[in-house]
């Protein structure tokens, strides 16, 4: 969990030192709720990691223990919005109970004193949930400068960067906290991991691979770090370099579930740019079908039809 480092060693304190860690990290969660704080760590570790944990009930099951264990509990309310939002490209529009939760959520923030940061974070959803997703990542930028640790603010903002195809904010808004990110901090390789993505997107490929490495030394199962380098592969036209990293690391991220239909379809590629059709085919069978149906999470199904696709032109 994302400040277990922070944990003490005496058993019958640990909740509420889990709540104190937060505090103690410049990031107060306004809830009384211990329970609710470390249930919030492990859904924003899952998220910030690709990986669903199974023994902790997933996102999925974390987010409605969180709910149960502080229904009032606004970061937990924009938490769970968030992920709806922005990690499954949600609307209000399309989604009634999506559009029901963040109305709760509105109405909940406005009912509670609440720290600047938090008051922040609901207003970068609401921006959000309008479509206006430049003035969200303005909103999460505003809480970043105070607060560079917060790796909420951080992940929604690369996200949405990522998806408005704004590189070099994306690239510049983690490199502006970057240097507050220490070793002693958990999950900071992680944020090696994303700016690694963000240089590697606007062409600086040896910094980013470097970088990448740098995260991956730390954490081999960093999916995320593991991508960065299949791209810088790709744009190098380093096939063969790109199809025995695959192959390398292969057991360290085929069970970061949120990636590695992704990673697969990375390792497809090399395989049509070589003109190999069939091994590219068997990764599809092998590997990205099967996650897809299982999933059925849009970057799976986007990745489905990307290569059902690019094979059908080739
Ligand atoms: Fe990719």
């Amino acid at each position: 969990m994302a400040l277990s480092s922070k944990k003490h060693h005496r058993e019958e304190s640990l909740l509420e030192l889990e709540r104190k860690a937060w505090q103690d990290a410049g990031l107060v969660l306004s809830t009384t709720s211990n329970e609710a704080c470390k249930l919030f760590d492990a859904a924003l570790t899952q998220y910030a990691t690709w990986a669903n944990n199974e023994s902790l009930g997933g996102i999925e099951g974390c987010l409605s223990k969180l709910k149960a264990a502080d229904p009032n509990f606004t970061m937990g309310h924009v938490i769970a919005n968030g992920l709806e939002l922005i990690g499954t490209g949600s609307s209000v529009r399309l989604n009634k109970e999506l559009d029901s939760a963040m109305r709760t959520m509105m109405t909940l923030s406005k009912s509670q004193p609440l720290t600047e940061r938090e008051k922040l974070h609901v207003s970068a959803l609401d921006m959000f949930a309008s479509g206006q997703l430049p003035k969200a990542c303005d909103l999460w930028e505003q809480i970043l400068q105070s607060h560079p640790t917060d790796l909420l603010a951080l992940k929604f903002s690369q996200d949405t960067y990522f998806y408005l195809g704004y590189h070099i904010q994306m690239r510049d808004s983690v490199a502006r906290v970057y240097p507050f990110w220490t070793h002693d901090i958990p999950l900071s390789s992680y944020v090696k991991g994303y700016y690694s993505f963000g240089l590697m997107e606007t062409n600086f490929f040896d910094r980013a691979e470097e970088l990448a490495r740098e995260a991956l030394a730390i954490n081999q199962t960093d999916a995320w770090s593991v991508h960065t380098i299949a791209h810088v592969n790709e744009m190098k036209a380093e096939v063969k370099k790109g199809l025995e990293f695959m192959k390398e690391t292969e057991t360290n991220w085929k069970n970061i579930d949120m990636l590695a239909c992704h990673n697969y379809w990375h390792w497809a590629l090399y395989f049509i740019e070589k003109g190999e059709y069939e091994a590219a085919l068997t990764i599809y069978d092998n590997h990205i079908a099967p996650r897809c149906l299982s999933s059925g999470s849009m970057l799976d199904v986007v990745d489905n039809c990307s290569m059902l696709y690019r094979l059908h032109l080739e």
